[in-house]
């Protein structure tokens, strides 16, 4: 499979970019060839305007990648409880109204075909509080159901990378469970 990796972080040396590039090893060690998107380096304008309303916004290079890729992983770390401000730009903008979906049609029917997918979520939390608080399930409800649901996304993995500020040790093993997740694309 071709996988298209998309990233959303500034710092080339931040925990999310080693997340993004362990996973697309992982990948390619498992045969699979491996793409990256990284809309920060590559100056991508996040802001949905009036061409996007209007559909003259032009996202052709964005969604050519898209279209030639098998599989997809989004890698992001949570902010406030969703995603930062480009990826949920590149999201908004790209996965456009026509081409992604059409509510007029069928609203539980995505445009696109349906593509395994992994979001890697490096999160400052620990996996207690995720789950103790509720923000693991309802952020994977929205996603699962709503948002990635919609694009079809499936079978569609969601990897909390949680304490992800934490000790050496402990980002040592998110990344190797991002590689992992490379290596296990396509299942769920
Ligand atoms: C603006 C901002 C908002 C954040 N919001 C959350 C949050 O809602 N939940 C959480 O667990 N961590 C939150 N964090 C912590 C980040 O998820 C954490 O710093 C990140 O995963 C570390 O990865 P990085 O080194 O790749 O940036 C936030 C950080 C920032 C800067």
């Amino acid at each position: 499979m071709h996988v298209l990796t998309v990233l959303d972080h500034p710092n080339p040396n931040s925990l999310s970019a080693a997340v993004a590039q362990y996973f697309m090893d992982g990948a390619a060690l498992a045969g699979h060839s491996t793409e990256l998107a990284d809309p920060n380096a590559e100056g991508f304008d996040p802001r949905w305007t009036q061409a996007d309303a209007d559909g003259t916004a032009d996202l052709s290079k964005e969604q050519d990648r898209i279209a030639r890729a098998d599989a997809i992983c989004l890698v992001f770390p949570l902010f406030w409880w969703g995603m930062p401000p480009t990826m949920k730009g590149w999201v908004d903008r790209v996965w456009s109204w026509g081409w992604a979906y059409d509510q007029l049609d069928d609203p539980n029917m995505p445009l696109q075909p349906k593509r395994p997918a992994t979001l890697l979520v490096p999160a400052g939390a620990s996996s207690t509080t995720m789950q103790d608080k509720g923000y693991q399930a309802a952020l994977e409800h929205l996603w699962r159901e709503g948002t990635f649901g919609y694009f079809g996304f499936a079978p569609l993995r969601i990897e909390f990378l949680c304490g992800s500020t934490g000790s050496d040790a402990r980002r040592k093993g998110l990344l190797h469970r991002a590689f992992e997740c490379g290596q296990a694309i396509g299942q769920s």
